[in-house]
């Protein structure tokens, strides 16, 4: 029979699984399992009871998560193959977009950055800002923690030496013991949290990488983030991934090319499920980790179709709920999320960026929204990265992390 211990480490692994694709060796699930209950005092029955907890459950799972992830990363990691990038996609993509000089990039699961500042770099090698490109470089990630690392842009000097020294030289200034990346490239890098377990990450990339990620995930994770990042490629886009991590069976819905050495192509007659728009900032659509209140597990549900949902009409699964114009009493919102919620698969995000009043009713019909949400174990996020919005999220007690 099973005891406490294999339970509660049988349960560990699902919430790992379910709130981020991480699928860890046993080794390392039992020994951070081991810290996680000699961190919060709790017995294997009692952090069982608190992982499942509706108040403390999500912060523990995603403490959990936080230990269980594995952050390694390097500037200029895997060199070859980013030889093997600039001479090839990198070489085409600014022949394709001479004309109209702008490109943009996804580093899917940065870790602290350094990969979205390599691609950056590499990219500006080639098409150079000054020569009037306009690169833009989003690095996501689930771990909050990294991303400060990443937005801070200052590495020790060791982290540096991987750096080839002319782009030391001209990307980066000495600062203290250590190096900071300078403003010009700072300025066309932009980091925020995303899950690569929920549709909606940024659109119309020309190129994604997403290296030494998936090697993490289990085999169902893996497919479904694939299919994630695929639909994330504007058409003829390339994705990158790890070299160990050519999926072995590359989900037929994901619509991708295999090109060899962990290279894919999105065929060019392939369009997006969600319509590009280049004019939006990246990172603003980017899937974040789940809100407090949101239940690991709720989003096993694949993601569904791909039409847009807004609060100005336009409907769809899978898509944020964009909360715009005046809201006073909540009740247009209500009805609006109502339908949103019957037609969300997974994950509701409500975003509201766009929203120019929100009146005292509207945090009820929210906190409403989100019972009814835990309630058909679906994940609801409520965004905001507007100082407005923001400030109204927490005067109302509905901030919940995720924002960048
Ligand atoms: C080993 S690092 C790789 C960093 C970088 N891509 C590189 O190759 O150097 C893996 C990163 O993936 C992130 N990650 C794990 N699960 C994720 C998920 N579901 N969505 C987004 N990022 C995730 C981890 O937090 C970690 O920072």
């Amino acid at each position: 029979m099973e005891s406490e211990r294999e339970r509660t480490l049988r349960r560990a692994a699902e919430v790992a699984s379910a709130t981020a694709g991480l699928r860890p060796e046993p080794w390392m699930l039992t020994a951070r399992v081991e810290e996680r209950m000699r961190a919060v005092g709790a017995s294997p029955e009692g952090y069982r009871r608190l992982l499942d907890d509706p108040a403390l459950g999500p912060a523990e799972r995603w403490a959990l998560v936080e230990s269980l992830r594995v952050g390694e990363t390097r500037f200029f990691r895997h060199p070859k193959q980013l030889a093997e990038l600039a001479a090839g996609p990198i070489a085409e993509l600014a022949a394709r977009h001479a004309e109209h000089r702008r490109v943009r990039a996804w580093s899917a699961g940065c870790a602290t950055g350094q990969e979205a500042f390599t691609i950056a770099m590499v990219l500006c090698e080639a098409m150079p800002p000054e020569a009037g490109w306009k690169l833009e470089v989003f690095g996501g990630d689930i771990s909050e923690p990294s991303l400060e690392v990443a937005r801070r842009g200052r590495y020790p000097a060791e982290a540096a030496a991987d750096v080839p020294p002319a782009l030391l030289a001209r990307h980066f200034v000495a600062d203290g013991t250590g190096y900071r990346v300078r403003p010009e490239l700072a300025r066309l890098v932009r980091f925020a949290p995303c899950n690569l377990l929920a549709p909606g990450g940024p659109r119309a990339c020309d190129l994604v990488l997403c290296r030494n990620v998936l090697i993490h995930f289990d085999v169902a994770s893996g497919e479904r983030a694939v299919v994630h990042l695929a639909d994330s490629l504007a058409p003829g886009g390339y994705l990158l991934l790890g070299h160990a991590e050519s999926m072995r069976r590359l989900p037929a819905e994901a619509r991708l090319e295999a090109l060899g050495g962990g290279l894919f192509r999105r065929p060019s007659d392939v369009r997006p499920s969600r319509p590009a728009d280049r004019e939006r900032p990246l990172g603003r659509d980017a899937p974040r980790p789940p809100a407090a209140g949101a239940r690991p597990g709720s989003d096993r549900r694949p993601a569904g179709g791909a039409q847009e949902a807004t609060s100005d009409g336009a409907t769809g699964a899978g898509q944020p709920l964009r909360v715009r114009g005046r809201h006073e009493d909540g009740q247009r919102l209500a009805v609006e999320l109502r339908e949103a919620l019957q037609r969300a698969r997974g994950v509701l995000v409500v975003d509201l960026d766009e929203a120019e009043l929100l009146g005292d009713p509207v945090a009820i019909v929210l906190r409403r929204a989100r019972a009814a949400a835990e309630r058909a174990e679906l994940r609801f996020v409520l965004t905001a990265t507007k100082p407005g919005p923001r400030r109204w999220l927490r005067r109302h007690d509905l901030a919940d992390g995720g924002e960048p």
